[in-house]
């Protein structure tokens, strides 16, 4: 693979990219490689607009919120718009039977009843600089894996302590075309950020599992939170004394809407994408990973389901469980779909077609290229049955939650093994409190029937060598029978309720320790564990290191031969705009989407007393009145609208901004069908869905009649209102 190093050949001319809407740009890189194209599309704003660091810019009203969503600055006074699924933890962990958050909503009607979020943070990107040429010095091709890390990480290390920042910033420096670019960013961090409002779920999350991903949507997902900083408007630990902070850059709000065709932006912080795989890696997401992933989760969540039909309180513990289990079950679903549809195998071969023919033709390029395409099939296919072995492990064990309370037992035994009485004491209460976390969302019943269930899929799906042997003794112990395994292994265990762990905890150290190791619960899992450590993990991690090799060589060959084509980097956490304009589109055969969607749809679905599709009656009653204020158009009220932006999770909770760089929306997810934008954007079905800020308005206004909130806002129009 060496001989694939080095060629630099400098990316000439950015012209002429084959999909307009695809990519996730750079904010530094837009005067370069898209300013043009985006005017075109219809920005009326200038590149330097968005991304300027001797002014303030659009940048500087975007923050990653807690590292997990997208927020923007929609006040002087740091107010903080996201998602209602961004911000839900806070929500929850406010809410009680008697002030129920979750279910009525809350709203601050002065500062004061603002409420403080522990370990909720807000970060602001200062600058970015390419510091490509930093990090790889002294990087050759004769270098191991190994060897090329720790010098990037040496020189990454010199970075930190030479670059110029104030006291009050943080940087990181993060790896981009899969290792063949760093950029370096320069940060302000705030942690105080309390919670200011938030719609009822029946409002916030409205239509919950079944219309998640799901297009016509009419979910007012968005929540609201103040950033406060010390008096001097800098980062500051939470204090009663704390001011709203004082923004750079706030967003003005436009209340004109789009319409079909009108140029829209999104800004925020994607988190993964993987666009630039051979085709052998679709074909393999499509066939097997996605396949697999998606049959274990179809199981546990028939099982839990069954459950929470029966149960009320069942309902309860596993609600937020279920709705993440089915939240990227859904999407990979969408995405075999996706992928299938629109031929993206097929399509990806050509590309590999094209650019073995360049290559063929570039002596240059023959040299180093000419076997890249070859190994890489070569490398997939290899590492398929490590990876299925991954999948299944990684997917299956976190779901029998009785072994995730087996490892944070076992954490306690380490720390005695490790630092005596001393460890043991000082580790025993934070497991106990985690532990305390787990059962409160933990039903015996359910775990047991898991156990049977996806630990029949354990033996029957996989090779023999992935399996545990002491599972596979358990099992003939039982007749073959996965019930009897199962009712036999919780009779056993200890691990199973809170207060068996809590009487399993008392007494001295080393006797508990001993009871621990000894419990069936520990042991299975120690040996599913060994068993994978030993038979997949060294081998996958020496194929994976090699692909990601060949990946990182990939991706600067895609760069040299198709030199006239501008790339943007996947997506890894970091602030990126992306364009596209408000268009409609056709899922299948016949049918056609319409790109907004109106409160006479939420209406449409309402169901009294659903668990998804109830809605509160003075929402209700606003609509019968058609009580709108200024947020209505023509007796209707816009409720969500979509477009073809490519976003992806992380994305939740970034602005939407017309050709003006006035806010329209707020990101909170895509079309089931377009989910595969993830590994391959198509314009004809990928599209990111938004509710529109006029909604969020009315919602604030009308519904909540928080008018403080309303007055703090920058609102615009062209109309006369
Ligand atoms: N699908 C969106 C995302 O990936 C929204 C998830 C939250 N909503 C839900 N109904 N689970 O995060
Ligand atoms: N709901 C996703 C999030 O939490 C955004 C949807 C997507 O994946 O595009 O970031």
């Amino acid at each position: 693979m060496k001989k694939y190093f080095l060629l630099l050949v400098i990316c000439s001319s950015f012209i002429g990219q084959t999909v307009a809407e695809e990519g996730m740009w750079l904010p530094q890189l837009l005067q370069s490689l898209n300013e043009k194209q985006m005017k075109k599309m219809g920005m009326k704003i200038n590149a330097s607009d968005i991304y300027n660091i001797s002014k303030g810019s659009l940048k500087d009203a975007i923050v990653s919120f807690g590292g997990f969503c997208t927020a923007e600055v929609i006040s002087d006074q740091g107010l903080l718009l996201t998602n209602h699924h961004c911000g839900f933890d806070a929500i929850q962990n406010h809410s009680s039977i008697q002030n129920n958050y979750i279910r009525d909503g809350f709203w601050a009607y002065n500062k004061d009843q603002e409420l403080r979020n522990e370990g909720l943070f807000a970060t602001f990107i200062i600058r970015i600089d390419d510091v490509t040429a930093d990090v790889l010095k002294g990087i050759t091709g004769s270098m191991t894996e190994k060897e090329r890390q720790s010098a990037i990480d040496k020189n990454i290390a010199s970075l930190r302590s030479s670059t110029k920042k104030e006291n009050y910033q943080d940087l990181f420096v993060r790896s981009f075309f899969e290792g063949n670019k760093y950029y370096l960013f320069v940060t302000e961090t705030y942690r105080d950020v309390r919670l200011v409002g938030a719609p009822p779920s029946s409002i916030g999350n409205y239509g919950k599992d079944t219309d998640n991903w799901m297009w016509p949507r009419h979910t007012g997902d968005f929540s609201m939170f103040r950033i406060y900083a010390g008096k001097d408007g800098k980062p500051a630990a939470y204090s009663p004394d704390n001011v709203p902070y004082k923004p750079k850059r706030s967003l003005s709000i436009s209340l004109d809407g789009v319409k079909e065709g009108d140029f829209t932006m999104v800004f925020g912080f994607p988190g993964r994408t993987n666009e630039y795989l051979h085709s052998a890696a679709i074909e393999q997401t499509v066939r097997m990973s996605d396949p697999a992933k998606i049959a274990i989760r179809t199981r546990a969540l028939k099982v839990i389901d069954g459950f929470m039909r029966k149960d009320e309180e069942i309902k309860i513990q596993y609600a937020a469980k279920y709705a993440g289990i089915s939240n990227a079950w859904k999407k990979w679903q969408g995405e075999v779909l996706g992928l299938t549809k629109t031929n993206a195998v097929a399509k990806r071969q050509e590309l590999e077609a094209s650019f073995e023919k360049i290559v063929m033709q570039k002596p240059e390029f023959n040299l180093v290229y000419i076997n890249l395409l070859a190994d890489l099939k070569k490398a997939y296919t290899g590492i398929e049955p490590y990876a299925y072995a991954r999948d299944y492990f990684t997917e299956l064990y976190p779901r029998i939650e009785i072994l995730g309370v087996a490892s944070q037992l076992n954490s306690l035994v380490n720390a005695f093994e490790k630092n005596g009485e001393a460890g043991y004491n000082s580790t025993k209460e934070k497991v106990l409190g985690s532990l305390e976390d787990v059962f409160k969302e933990y039903n015996v019943n359910v775990d047991q029937k898991l156990f049977e269930a996806l630990m029949e899929m354990y033996v029957t799906d996989q090779k023999d060598p992935y399996v545990s042997p002491l599972f596979k003794d358990m099992l003939m112990q039982n007749g073959n029978s996965y019930a009897k395994t199962a009712a036999d292994f919780y009779s056993k265990t200890k691990f199973s309720s809170l207060s068996s762990v809590k009487t399993l905890l008392t007494g001295n150290a080393k006797d508990v320790c001993d009871a621990i190791k000894a419990d069936p619960a520990l042991l299975l899992a120690a040996d599913m564990q060994k068993t994978y450590s030993t038979n997949v993990t060294p081998r996958l991690s020496e194929l994976q290191a090699n692909i990601n090799q060949l990946q990182r060589t990939y991706m600067q060959a895609q760069m040299d031969v198709f030199s006239q084509k501008s790339f943007y980097p996947d997506a890894n956490s970091t602030l990126r705009v992306t364009y596209g304009n408000v268009k409609p589109y056709t899922p299948r055969d016949a049918v056609k989407f319409d790109f907004y969607s109106y409160m006479d749809g939420v209406m449409e679905k309402y169901k009294p007393g659903d668990y998804e599709f109830d809605l509160p009656k003075k929402l209700v009653d606003l609509y019968h009145k058609k009580d709108f204020g200024r947020y209505g158009v023509n007796g209707r009220q816009p409720v969500c609208f979509i477009a073809a932006n490519h976003t992806t999770g992380g994305n939740s909770g970034s602005p939407a901004l017309d050709a003006n760089g006035n806010l329209i929306g707020l990101n909170f997810d895509r079309v089931w069908e377009g989910t595969m934008s993830d590994i391959n954007y198509d314009p004809s079905i990928c599209r990111n869905i938004m509710v529109d800020i006029r909604y969020v308005l009315f919602i604030v206004d009308k519904f909540a009649e928080a008018k403080n909130i309303i007055s703090e806002l920058k609102l615009v129009s062209k109309k006369v209102k």
